[in-house]
């Protein structure tokens, strides 16, 4: 196993994201823990390696050091960032303030005598000299190595960005192996914890399972926990792997507000109750959500009013729960959905008090509100990771893969006042366009449409237009298709969907649900215009 020790920087998690693709077991803790800890850690035989994060603060600013045992250990140290400032300093060797900071894109001359760099290189200057594409952040640096270290890597600007000490296994680098924008950061790490640390890359996901179910079984003990699930991947998985760990006592609560997609309401049931046997209560809350939505046309009040109502009925049904539960213990424990980009997000990477419901409304508070602890099983995880677990545990592919699906759900794709006319009738044409967009395959990539596409729904037009069907005239509603494609949901581009696609969609919307006479896809990117219509 390896062990990451965070000194608090915004990317920590992604280190420990790069050592489980590298299928090695690792840990996160935080850089303050005792020695004592670290030799406790240590004492099965198992550490391999240890890394230190970067660090938002100066070695100037916070006094974070690594615990002297990591140095005694014996086992192999990659110092990043602050935490090759700290190794420095630790070690004997000097670090400096700066008075400027490097921030972003730099070019680093890579010395290849060590096993981390050797033979690895973006390119070559003329003289020959191997160079890394890296990404700094820093303002401090070493400006003396400490006795045995040799120079790996520079810059101009910073002629120390990287030292080692082979014998002792002792690396370190300013730049930040584990972003993405260091070309050859993955290779750099699984480099340090595959052939330095001689680590077995023999970890995956499904071991996961067994440490999170651990992990839960000894936070919650006999405890009850609620869960409020959404039908969304991340409650989803969150769910599923709570369910693994203590069955029974936990409880779903399903608030179906009236505005879901077609089936869905049913199919989440079939999944958790049918076949994980999961206990969940559904409320049909339909009519008291559409019962306070009418008459009200601005989506910024609609999203107000779903937000609102979906906090009421979650919480009245979790009153219940918690004043008698299923059994008379009542419940204790409020889990979460929430994913490491959600405590990002909020703020919350080291404070570890991030309280979001992030599929559906920010709901920050709710945990104290009802009294309940917090259980966030996923919170060290990125979405594809959660994805991965959700199919280690047995949740359908389909349900796993699914596009993001706003809290509001179908209130903010009917444009305007929300009648239950109109969300059966949208339902209808999105089920179809969903359909076809899953069982049209693009010849080169052999992917569906669905898979190509990162969002695309149906968008419902309170306006009527003339149509002509058999011998009659129509006079019927008008629906929109939006299909984008999108790496972050900030920027997002229409997707080129085959017209033959769109015409047999058109096709089926149109013959189909009896009420719509018109089909339009909608070209805006994003920006100007934004994925949702409303
Ligand atoms: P926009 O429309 O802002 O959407 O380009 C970006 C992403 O956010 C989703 N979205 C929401 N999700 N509650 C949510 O949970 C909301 O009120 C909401 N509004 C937009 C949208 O579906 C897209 O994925």
């Amino acid at each position: 196993k390896i062990l990451i020790l965070d000194f608090g920087s915004q990317v920590t998690q992604l280190i420990a994201r790069r050592v489980r693709e590298a299928h090695v077991y690792c840990e996160v803790h935080p850089c303050d823990v005792s020695s004592e800890w670290v030799r406790e850690f240590a004492a099965d035989g198992q550490l391999k390696g240890v890394i230190l994060s970067g660090s938002h603060a100066s070695v100037y600013e916070v006094d974070d050091k690594a615990p002297d045992a990591v140095f005694e250990l014996g086992v192999p140290v990659l110092g990043i960032c602050y935490g090759m400032q700290t190794m420095a300093q630790q070690l004997g060797g000097k670090v400096e303030a700066g008075t400027t900071r490097e921030f972003g894109y730099a070019e680093v001359r890579a010395r290849g005598h060590t096993p981390l760099l050797k033979d690895i290189a973006d390119f070559h200057t003329p003289e020959g000299h191997g160079m890394l594409k890296v990404w700094m952040s820093h303002g401090d640096k070493v400006t003396e190595m400490p006795a045995g270290f040799k120079l790996m890597a520079s810059t101009d600007s910073c002629p120390i960005a990287g030292m080692a000490d082979v014998d002792r296994g002792y690396y370190a680098v300013q730049f930040h192996p584990e972003v993405t924008h260091t070309v050859q950061g993955r290779a750099l790490l699984e480099r340090f914890v595959l052939d330095i640390c001689q680590t077995r890359a023999d970890w995956v996901m499904r071991d996961h399972i067994e440490e999170a179910v651990q992990k839960i079984r000894d936070q919650v003990g006999d405890e009850e926990v609620i869960l409020g699930l959404s039908g969304g991947v991340d409650s989803s998985v969150a769910a599923a792997l709570i369910h693994r760990a203590i069955g029974d006592q936990l409880t779903c609560v399903f608030v179906d507000h009236g505005l879901l997609r077609l089936n869905e309401g049913d199919m989440v049931m079939d999944m958790f109750v049918g076949k994980l046997h999961a206990k969940v209560i559904r409320v049909d809350a339909a009519d008291q959500f559409l019962g306070h939505l009418a008459g009200v046309s601005d989506p910024e009040a609609k999203r107000k009013i779903i937000g609102r109502e979906f906090v009421e009925v979650f919480k009245a049904e979790a009153a219940k729960l918690i004043s008698s539960g299923a059994s008379t213990k009542g419940a204790k424990w409020l889990a979460q959905g929430t994913i490491y980009p959600d405590v990002i997000e909020s703020g919350g990477a080291k404070s570890k008090k991030a309280v979001t419901i992030k599929s559906h409304h920010n709901v920050g508070g709710l945990p104290e509100q009802l009294g309940l602890k917090l259980l966030e099983p996923l919170r060290d995880l990125f979405k594809d990771e959660v994805r991965e677990l959700g199919v280690a545990l047995g949740l359908p592919h389909d349900m796993v893969y699914r596009h993001p699906f706003p809290g509001p759900g179908l209130g903010v794709r009917i444009l305007g006042e929300v009648k239950k006319e109109y969300a059966d009738l949208l339902r209808r044409a999105d089920a179809i366009f969903i359909e076809e967009l899953r069982s049209t395959l693009d010849p080169i990539s052999g992917k569906s449409w669905y898979d190509l596409t990162s969002q695309a729904f149906t968008v419902f037009l309170p306006v009527k237009s003339v149509g002509v069907m058999g011998d009659g005239r129509t006079y019927d509603y008008v629906v929109a298709l939006r299909a984008v494609q999108t790496s972050d949901f900030m920027t997002a581009d229409w997707a080129e969907l085959p017209y033959a696609l769109l015409k047999k969609v058109s096709s089926r919307i149109i013959n189909e649900v009896r009420g719509i006479n018109r089909v339009t896809y909608d070209v805006s990117s994003k920006p100007p215009a934004t994925i949702e219509w409303e």
